[in-house]
């Protein structure tokens, strides 16, 4: 079956590395982002790699005029269209609180560029009645936390759009699978402190791909972040309120 990907925020550590897996596996690629030159290296190794079809497109999630062409081109796109979107941004929460206008590009990262990108894409996914869109989140939406509220809170609404936009499409056969990495070793934490079990962009990669074969709704990755955001979520807010986690 011809199955082509497209990647948003493909530059990204994670979409790198599931990009390479694609890749490998024969399926093509539409690597999105900001930066022209990066997604022509990326396209050039997907080749190498044995894409079937690797090609770049300019996507930033705060320029919606850069989502029509890629609507367009998928349009075009034989066989079955996947999505998936590893687009965020995560300025330090006390940058945040000093100007607070940084929470307009934070929340359009993670959240709202992304979701109108995938809202204009659905009809098309409907119509062929089939496909897959990822959508990553983070653990750091499912409870706001004094150390990056803003970022958790873009996280958190991304999260609610994926679960809506999954009920709407399954009713076309279509999936959506919302993954919430934990730490992952890559650009966005690097120089962070304090960081503790922390994942490579592979393992997450691995972990996507499987969830998209088994069509689960909700993954954590690692698995553990599961049961660590369960014991989170449980702590009394009275409690929650005074501690700096
Ligand atoms: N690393 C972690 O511990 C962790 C944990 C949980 C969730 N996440 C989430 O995982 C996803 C991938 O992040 P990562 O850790 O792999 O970090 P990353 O390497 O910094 O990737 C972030 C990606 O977002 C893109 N991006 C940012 N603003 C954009 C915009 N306005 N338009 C288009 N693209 C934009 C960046 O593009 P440029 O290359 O052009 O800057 C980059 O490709 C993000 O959604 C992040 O929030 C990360």
């Amino acid at each position: 079956m011809t199955e082509t990907w497209i990647l948003l925020g493909a530059t990204s550590s994670m979409a790198r590395a599931m990009a390479r897996a694609l890749a490998e596996r024969g399926d093509g690629v539409i690597l999105a982002g900001r930066d022209a030159d990066e997604l022509q290296a990326m396209a050039d190794d997907a080749r190498l790699r044995g894409a079937r079809l690797a090609e770049t497109a300019v996507f930033d999630a705060r320029d919606p005029e850069t989502f029509a062409p890629i609507i367009a081109r998928a349009e075009t796109l034989e066989g079955t269209i996947n999505a998936a979107v590893f687009v965020g941004s995560m300025p330090e929460q006390a940058q945040i609180d000093a100007d607070p206008s940084l929470i307009d590009g934070t929340v359009t990262d993670s959240f709202t560029g992304p979701a109108r990108l995938l809202t204009m894409l659905a009809p098309v996914m409907e119509t062929r009645g089939k496909g897959t869109v990822v959508g990553v989140g983070s653990v750091a939406g499912d409870r706001g936390r004094v150390g990056n509220y803003v970022y958790g809170a873009a996280k958190a609404g991304f999260a609610t759009y994926l679960s809506g936009l999954r009920n709407r499409l399954t009713r076309a056969g279509c999936h959506v699978v919302t993954v919430k990495p934990g730490f992952v070793d890559t650009g966005m934490t690097w120089g962070i402190e304090g960081m503790f079990l922390v994942a490579s962009p592979d393992k997450v990669a691995a972990d996507i791909l499987k969830a998209v074969r088994k069509k689960r709704n909700v993954i954590y990755t690692p698995f553990f972040w599961r049961y660590i955001m369960l014991i989170i979520r449980s702590v009394p807010e009275p409690i929650f309120k005074k501690l700096s986690i």
